[in-house]
This record gives structure tokens, sequence and C-alpha cells, in this order.
């Protein structure tokens, strides 16, 4: 019986113009076309033929057959246990899929949407797995599809794009780039996953550069709902380039990122954290802003800012980086060089050894929640913000294991910039409403017991927070993905235009709604993941 038939993949070119799905769309014979015979699969074909909905046990199983039992992991396996804990957060690991799937490469993507479809099965794609909240990248009683066996990164010869598969980890990109005098726009600690991080949008060390990742990828293969891999770039298929530009998982599966390389000579650059004590706090909140705004300047630095509370010990640790192998070579940083710190790790190193340094800070394996917000630079809201922190996270303290910390990050002019490169992005903002920054709120926790309290405390956060950022007439409706709780309605932050836009170009790739309905998981263009939940959701 041979149910591998052939590779194909329909080229950009046959569906370029026409209707991109057609009505009358046959699943078995798209099925056929990927080189999987349904009637070879008695199970399968007894569906098709029947449409009853036993569902998964029929689609792993399916498979199986096709892929072999290395391709499927099933319950009660230790393979099985050894994935669920792989997950950044336990609010994930502890979904439980019917079967994880591990394609070796896209066409093996196209088919289990294909027979997802099929059985209605549904499924979830885990990248790096760094979301923080159940069913963004695991999925009860589905297909969790895993990229981990698709971890190719290839370098163009003219070394101006590097093709990188969604498996990879930005410390596996660094890393196979390592020998080389350039680098990609991706992720700053190390475990975070290509795949997430770049459709969500993507803040690197060199952001204010050359802007975030999602606008510095030249085209994505991506498998769209009918299973068809299509290239997008600016000039194919633009409208689902934009749309893949910070939209999400909601048009397609990314299978391999076409990025646009940047030069980094020896793979060398400057960075580390600087601790400070709470007496210093006014001027490290004026430093911040300070180098937000004066970014143009000198766009090779950067920063973030988390103000912390180490058992009741308020703290301040700012991350301060440079895009080239000097020590304080700038004079943007003078502001930040004469508060006085307790601690200083700032030093020269390899990118992919600072994204390492990064990774032992956020350790697997905790409740975890991130939630966020945007505001416009201003002085007295960075102030305020970090004491509406200290001031409702008081409730939390006797939680177990609860290490709340608010994060200032800048959005600034020049990555504003670069989100109109080649068509631009949907996310909403641009250089007319900035500089902005983010402030978003990262907290582990022990219990699942202690969740609700956890919630309630944050949510109080945000909601003061928010409040008061509108009476100063500072806040931006603009939530970023990546840093967003379930709680929040991302898309819809995007402004009614581009929602409109967004949900056009998802029924022209994907008229029967795969991604929103077969794949329920994370931010769907109509709604945030729990919808309704009392707590903040933006605005
Ligand atoms: C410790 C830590 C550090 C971080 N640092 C940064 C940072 O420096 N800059 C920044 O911008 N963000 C950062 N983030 C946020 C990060 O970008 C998000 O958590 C992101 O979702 C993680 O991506 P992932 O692939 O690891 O996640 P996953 O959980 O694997 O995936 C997240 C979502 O992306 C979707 N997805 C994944 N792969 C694909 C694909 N190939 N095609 C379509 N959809 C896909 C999935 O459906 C899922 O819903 C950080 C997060 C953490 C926890
Ligand atoms: C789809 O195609 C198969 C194979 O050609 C055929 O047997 C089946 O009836 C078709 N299904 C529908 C719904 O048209
Ligand atoms: C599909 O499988 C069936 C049953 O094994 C077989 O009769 C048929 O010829 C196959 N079709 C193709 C196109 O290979
Ligand atoms: C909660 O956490 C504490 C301390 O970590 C632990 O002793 C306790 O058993 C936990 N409770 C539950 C319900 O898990």
């Amino acid at each position: 019986m041979r149910l591998f038939l052939s590779l194909l993949v329909a080229s950009a070119a046959t569906v370029l113009g026409q209707t991109f799905e057609p009505a009358d769309f046959n699943i078995t014979e798209a099925l056929l076309e990927q080189g999987v015979n349904v009637s070879a699969i008695p199970k399968l074909s007894e569906l098709a033929e029947r449409s009853t909905t036993a569902g998964c046990s029929i689609a792993c199983n399916s498979l199986k057959l096709v892929y072999g039992s290395g391709s499927i992991v099933t319950q009660g396996s230790p393979a099985y246990d050894a994935f669920t804990s792989s997950f950044w957060s336990t609010r994930q690991g502890e979904v439980n899929p019917y079967c994880i799937f591990k394609p070796s490469k896209g066409v093996d993507v196209s088919v289990a949407v294909l027979i997802s479809r099929l059985t209605q099965c549904p499924f979830a794609v885990k990248s790096g797995g760094h979301a923080a909240f159940a069913g963004a990248s695991n999925i009860e009683g589905g297909i969790t599809i895993s990229f981990e066996l698709m971890k190719a990164v290839t370098l163009s010869s003219d070394r101006k794009t590097a093709s990188v598969e969604p498996g990879n980890r930005w410390g596996d990109v660094y890393q196979a780039l390592s020998s080389t005098d350039v680098t990609v726009i991706g992720g700053r600690v190390f475990n975070i996953g290509t795949g997430g991080l770049t459709t969500g949008g993507g803040i690197s060390f060199f952001s204010s550069i050359y802007g975030w990742a999602c606008d510095n990828v030249a085209s994505y293969d991506v498998v769209t709902a009918s299973g068809t891999i299509v290239n997008a770039s600016p000039t194919q298929f633009p409208d689902l380039y934009w749309a893949l530009r910070g939209g999400g998982n909601n048009f397609g599966l990314v299978v391999n990122f076409n990025l646009k390389t940047v030069p980094l000579p020896k793979q060398a650059m400057w960075g580390g954290t600087r601790v400070y004590t709470e007496d210093q706090f006014p001027k490290v909140s004026k430093a911040f802003s300070n180098l937000v705004a004066n970014s143009p300047s000198d766009p090779n630095a950067g920063q973030w800012v988390a103000w912390l509370n180490n058992g009741g010990t308020k703290l301040a640790a700012v991350e301060l980086y440079y895009a080239k192998p000097v020590a304080n070579a700038s004079p943007i940083f003078d502001e930040y060089d004469a508060i006085p710190s307790i601690s200083d790790s700032t030093q020269i190193r390899t990118l992919a050894e600072y994204a390492q340094t990064n990774q032992a800070s956020n350790p697997n394996g905790l409740r975890e929640v991130y939630w966020g917000l945007t505001v416009k630079l201003d002085q007295r809201l960075a102030d305020e913000a970090k004491d509406i922190f200290y001031q409702e996270t008081a409730a939390i303290a006797n939680v177990a294991g609860a290490n709340p910390v608010i994060i200032y990050q800048g959005i600034t002019l020049g990555q504003l910039a670069a989100m109109t490169k080649n068509g631009g992005n949907p996310l909403g903002i641009s250089t007319a409403d900035g500089p902005l920054y983010l402030i978003h709120i990262a907290c582990w926790w022990n219990n699942a017991s202690d969740d609700t309290r956890v919630y309630s405390a944050l949510s109080k956060v945000l909601v003061r927070i928010s409040d008061r950022a509108k009476a100063l007439g500072k806040m931006n409706d603009y939530i970023y993905m990546n840093y967003a709780s379930q709680f929040e309605d991302v898309i819809k932050s995007y402004g009614t235009d581009n929602k409109a836009k967004l949900k056009s170009v998802a029924s022209k790739y994907d008229p029967t709604g795969v991604y929103q309905t077969l794949q329920p998981g994370y931010f769907k263009l109509d709604h945030a993941p729990v919808p309704n939940s009392g707590y903040y959701s933006g605005i």
C-alpha cells in the first residue's frame, strides 16, 4: 500500500488571480494532490463517506499510518509527558492533546491541516512554546502540531536572507549564523520560538535601527487552509503578506520565515543588566523616558526596565544594550551612567551568548501570565504606573511563588517608521502616535488555586494604569500580541479598519474559517482567547 505518492506543492502561479478556495473544494482530492490517498486509509475513507464524528482518534491514527509511529506521540508515553512539560508555562503544560504530530516538512503540515478538516479534529501549533496561557500552542483533546523537527536555517548565497523553519528557537538561529557576520531580527532570549514571536510582532535588540521581526520578513512560506503552500511577499499575495506581519495564527501556518539579514560583524554587541535601588527610581524613570525619546539620535541603543519586588525590596532591573561591541560608546547612556547601580553585568559578547544569559532569569515550569497595554511616552505616567503596580500587587505578596514584575519598553520612532516598509503592517500604530511605550506585567506563581487572586490583582493594576493614561490623554489602543493576556482582544486593538481588512484577507484565503474554528487557540479575529472575563481586556 503506497500512501505517500508525491510531494506536490502548488505553485503560487496556479492560484494567482483566482478564487483562492472554490466553494466546492474537495478535501479528499486535495489530500490526494498532497500524496495521501484517503481510500487507502480504511477509517478515514469510512469517515469521508459517512461523515461520522469520531474525529481525533481517526485523525491521529491516519497521520501515524502516513508518517510512521515516530511522527506521532500519544497519551501515556514518557515522550508525551516530556512534551507537555516542555512548555515554558505550566498553564499550557496542563493541556492534554489527543496526539502530538511532528511534521518534517511543509507538505506534512498541509496534510495535517487537511486531515483536521476531514475529521473535524481541532489543532494547535507549537514553535518555541513560550505563549503563557492554556490553549495558545497546545490543544485539549486535539492534534498539537509540534514544529520541533523543522529546524533548518539556510543562509542565501548572497547572505541577504536566511530561511528559518518554525521549529527553531532564536538561540538556534543565532548559533547557526555564528560563523557569519550577519544576523536576523529576532528574540532577545535564547529559547523563544521563531514562530510565535514573528507572527505576533517581534522586538529585537536591533529594532530601533531596522524595525520589528515582522517588518523584516522578506517572505513567508505559508500553509493555507486548503493545504496549498504559498510564498507570500510584497509582490506575491501582498494582502496575505500584510496580514502575516502581526496578525498571528489567523491566516495559515508558516513553514518557512525568509528573513532579511542585517550586518553584525563577529556577532558582537554590548549589553547587560544594571540594578538600581528604590531611592534611584525617579532618576531611572526619567532616564527610561529620555532614552526612548532620544532613540533617533542613536538607534543602536536599546533598553527595557523591569520594576520588581524582591521579597519586599523594590528594585529596578534595567537592561541596556547596544548594537555594536563598544562599552559606553554613546552619550545616549550618560543619564543612566550617572545613576549609581548596585550591580552591573553589561559587557561585550556575542548575540547568542547574550540571549543565553537572558534565558537564566526565565525558567520553565511555573504558572505564567503576561498582560499589557500601550501608552504615549510621558514622564508622569512612567512614574505613576510603577507606583500603581506596587500598590496593587501588595495583595498577592503571600501567594505561593508569586513574582510579579512590571516592564517598560519603548516603541521608538525608528521602530514605528519601519512598520511602513513594503506595504505596511496591520498593527495600527505609526510615527504620528509616537514615540510610545509598552507596559506589561509578567507574573509567575505556583498553584492553580491562586489563579483568580493573581488575575484579579493584576487586572486592577492595568485598569488603574489605563484610567490614568486616559485622564492624561496618553492612552494608545494598541495591545502587543506577544505580551498580551488571554483576556485581551488584540485584533480589535489594531483598529476598526485594520480588523476589517484582516477579516477580508482571512475570508479570501480561508473561506470556511479553518484557522478560526479548527485552530481555536490564541488571539482570534473576533474575540479574546478568554472573552468577557471581567478582567482588563483593553479598549
Ligand atoms: C522569557 C520570554 C522572553 C521573551 N522575549 C521577547 C523578546 O525579546 N521580544 C519579543 O517581541 N517578544 C518576546 N517574548 C514574547 C514572545 O514573543 C511570545 O511569547 C511568543 O508568542 C513566543 O513565541 P513561541 O514560538 O515561543 O510561542 P508558541 O507558544 O510556540 O506560539 C505562540 C503562538 O504563535 C503561533 N505560531 C507559532 N508558530 C507559528 C507558525 N509557524 N505559523 C503560524 N502561527 C504560529 C501559535 O499558534 C501560538 O498561538 C518573550 C517571552 C518570554 C516568555
Ligand atoms: C471528493 O472527491 C472524491 C474522490 O474524487 C469523491 O469520491 C467524493 O465524492 C468527493 N466529495 C464530495 C463531497 O464531492
Ligand atoms: C487509492 O487507494 C485505493 C485503495 O487502496 C486504490 O484502489 C486506488 O487505486 C488508489 N488511488 C490512487 C490514485 O493511488
Ligand atoms: C501551594 O503552594 C505551596 C507552597 O509552594 C504548597 O505547599 C501547597 O501544597 C500548594 N497548594 C496547592 C493546592 O497546590
